[in-house]
């Protein structure tokens, strides 16, 4: 751990002041070089106080999701432990595919504050005004069938679906495939994007955009979760929550196979028992959303009383 983030953890240990006498003799520094780390640290917007014959004490931490907040006390083995982080970018979803060409490792996590060219969905735009949501995406390297990805995109549901439920309060769903909505409005988004050969998965990215603090700069359809909880979240402990989330579920559905995933999946989607209109590239369908297959596709049944399964598209729930 470098020097200033050892600081930190030393500071965080306590609300009160922690003594620079003892920083210096933990770390094997001088007083004044624990002084210059301090000056740095307030330059990247921590609030440290200083009292004379008491130490140092922190105030705040900045508003960022630097890599030394995310790792702070970020219990996973492997998602998360590497992080690339951006002031701004135009995509983190680039950047992550040109690191996993590279080799990064599985479990690294590309980061921005701001992106100026969000991805979504379909060749959609994702609104991502700096400081105000989550971006980031995840590479992964999983030893699956290109045909079993879409379950990737759903475990990942789960885990932002949770975590936000777990943070907020809020009662958030997942609407098929992977859109996580308040009160029908979404609020996160997923997008799953595959490096592969034929019959082989070279690697995955997966990204993830959570609408935290914006007011005025989403659209009729979205919310963020401030507005729709009411309650001031941190960015930081959110994105730590769902990287755990996903480890966990990701760890467990590789060694034990989906079906636990896919059943918590149904509970907390809005779309199965739905009544809905899914539009993609084959046209229309109107339909009672009744089940998904074991590849996560959505199973319709028509008015004719025909099943149809659909693997992708865009789905909107009429009635329940
Ligand atoms: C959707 O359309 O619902 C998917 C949105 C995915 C947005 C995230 S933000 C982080 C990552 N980088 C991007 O450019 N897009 C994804």
């Amino acid at each position: 751990m470098r020097i200033k983030d050892q600081i930190i953890e030393f500071l965080k240990e306590t609300d009160h002041y922690y003594s620079g006498e003892k920083i210096s003799r933990h770390l094997n520094l001088s007083r004044t070089s624990i002084w210059k780390n301090i000056q740095e640290l307030r330059k990247e917007g921590y609030d440290i106080a200083a009292a004379t014959h008491l130490g140092y004490r922190l105030v705040s931490v900045p508003d960022k999701l630097s890599i030394r907040e995310i790792k702070s006390g970020l219990d996973t083995k492997f998602i998360g432990q590497n992080i690339h982080y951006f002031e701004t970018i135009p995509s983190t979803m680039e950047e992550a595919c040109k690191l996993g060409l590279e080799g990064a490792s599985e479990g690294t996590v590309v980061i921005a504050e701001e992106q100026t060219k969000g991805k979504g969905r379909l060749g959609r735009e994702w609104n991502s005004p700096r400081s105000k949501g989550i971006y980031f995406t995840l590479i992964i390297r999983p030893n699956l069938f290109p045909t079993e990805l879409p379950k990737l995109t759903l475990l990942t549901s789960v885990a932002v679906c949770e975590a936000i439920r777990m943070l907020t309060g809020a009662n958030a769903k997942i609407k098929w495939p992977n859109d996580i909505l308040i009160n029908q409005k979404k609020c996160a988004g997923i997008l799953t994007e595959l490096n592969a050969e034929i019959d082989c998965v070279r690697f995955v990215t997966i990204g993830i955009g959570i609408n935290v603090n914006e007011d005025i700069s989403l659209p009729e359809t979205a919310v963020s979760l401030a507005k729709a909880s009411s309650a001031s979240i941190s960015r930081v402990r959110l994105t730590q929550e769902v990287l755990r989330r996903f480890e966990t579920l990701y760890v467990y559905s590789l060694n034990n196979g989906f079906g636990q995933m896919i059943e918590s999946w149904k509970s907390l989607s809005s779309t199965i028992g739905s009544n809905i209109c899914i539009n993609d590239q084959y046209g229309s369908i109107t339909g009672r959303a009744v089940d998904l297959d074991e590849f996560g596709g959505l199973m319709i049944e028509n008015e004719k009383g025909q099943i149809i399964k659909r693997m992708s598209g865009d789905v909107v729930e009429v009635s329940r």
